[in-house]
């Protein structure tokens, strides 16, 4: 759905063209840069189940339109980027095949931006936690405002962060890697920017002005110098680790413990695992 309709070309180009895609993905174009937000601020933006069909048809929109050369994305609302996947609905998929293809899912969607043949700059307004942080390990040049929150807590609800676990190692080493996946460890922006998980930290309110300016710098290069240097700086990604993680994962999601963490969360008490399946 079309959200700016103008037919004159100085509306056009004075008007921002919004579209949104599926219930909670926002698309707008400003020249040559595409600013995805993820639009559901009363639940911090967590990835509901068509999170992840949604953010590829997104991405195959962007690839597939010439004027686009920079992709900025952003979370709706002051507190969050991203809470991470929606654990509510985690409590849906019932049999082994849906958890499957859960996985799957996200796997591919994570795996879809990281080889997108667009720059892709994660602006991070607030937490980004699980899916929300593994998302930014996605993109290609993460910017954080001062208010943002790092930390991939899985573990609590009996989960792993599967593209996390694969590509945090890469970006911040293997044992700080454990920190945030093991003990959980939330960092705030300046701490994320020491470790090399973010590349600038800025004041919350120039978050998104500095993300597009960097974005249109970005957009001046020749796309394809960018797109081969990018493919080159990525390269190593073994899809047999992708197929391995998605097999693990979705065995462990089957266990009593993610459904007592899942469970535990949105009771608002601490879990009691046991390890069992
Ligand atoms: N999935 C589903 N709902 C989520 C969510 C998630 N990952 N994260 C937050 N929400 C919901 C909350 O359930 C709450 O909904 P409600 O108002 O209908 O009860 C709403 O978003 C606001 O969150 P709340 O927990 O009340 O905010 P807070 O400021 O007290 O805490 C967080 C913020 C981010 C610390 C907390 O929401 C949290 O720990 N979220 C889960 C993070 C996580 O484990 N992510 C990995 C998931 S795989």
């Amino acid at each position: 759905m079309q959200y700016a309709t103008s037919t004159s070309r100085i509306e056009a180009e004075e008007q921002p063209q919004v579209e949104a895609i599926g219930e909670h993905l926002l698309l707008e174009k400003r020249g040559h840069v595409a600013i995805l937000t993820m639009n559901r601020p009363e639940k911090l933006n967590a990835m509901a189940r068509n999170f992840w069909p949604d953010m590829r048809e997104a991405f195959t929109r962007m690839e597939s339109d010439p004027d686009i050369r920079a992709v900025v994305i952003t979370g709706a609302g002051e507190k969050a980027f991203c809470a991470g996947g929606d654990i509510a609905s985690f409590r849906e998929l019932r049999t082994l095949l849906d958890k499957r293809s859960f996985q799957l899912d996200a796997m591919k969607t994570f795996y879809m931006v990281e080889n997108s043949p667009l720059p892709v700059i994660a602006a991070v307004n607030g937490y980004a936690l699980g899916g929300g942080c593994e998302l930014t390990l996605a993109c290609d040049i993460v910017l954080a405002s001062d208010r943002a929150k790092f930390g991939m807590p899985e573990a609590a609800l009996g989960l792993v962060p599967g593209y996390g676990v694969l590509r945090a190692p890469d970006i911040i080493g293997r044992q700080m890697t454990k920190m945030i996946v093991m003990a959980k460890l939330q960092i705030e922006a300046s701490r994320a920017l020491e470790i090399g998980l973010v590349q600038q930290v800025v004041p919350h309110d120039e978050l998104m002005k500095t993300a597009l300016d960097l974005a249109e710098e970005i957009a001046r290069s020749s796309p394809i110098a960018l797109e081969v240097g990018k493919k080159v700086i990525n390269r190593g990604v073994e899809s047999a680790e992708f197929d391995y993680a998605v097999e693990a994962l979705t065995v462990l999601q089957a266990s009593e413990d993610t459904d007592e963490g899942t469970r535990a969360f949105l009771e608002r008490r601490a879990p009691v695992f046991r390890s069992r399946f």
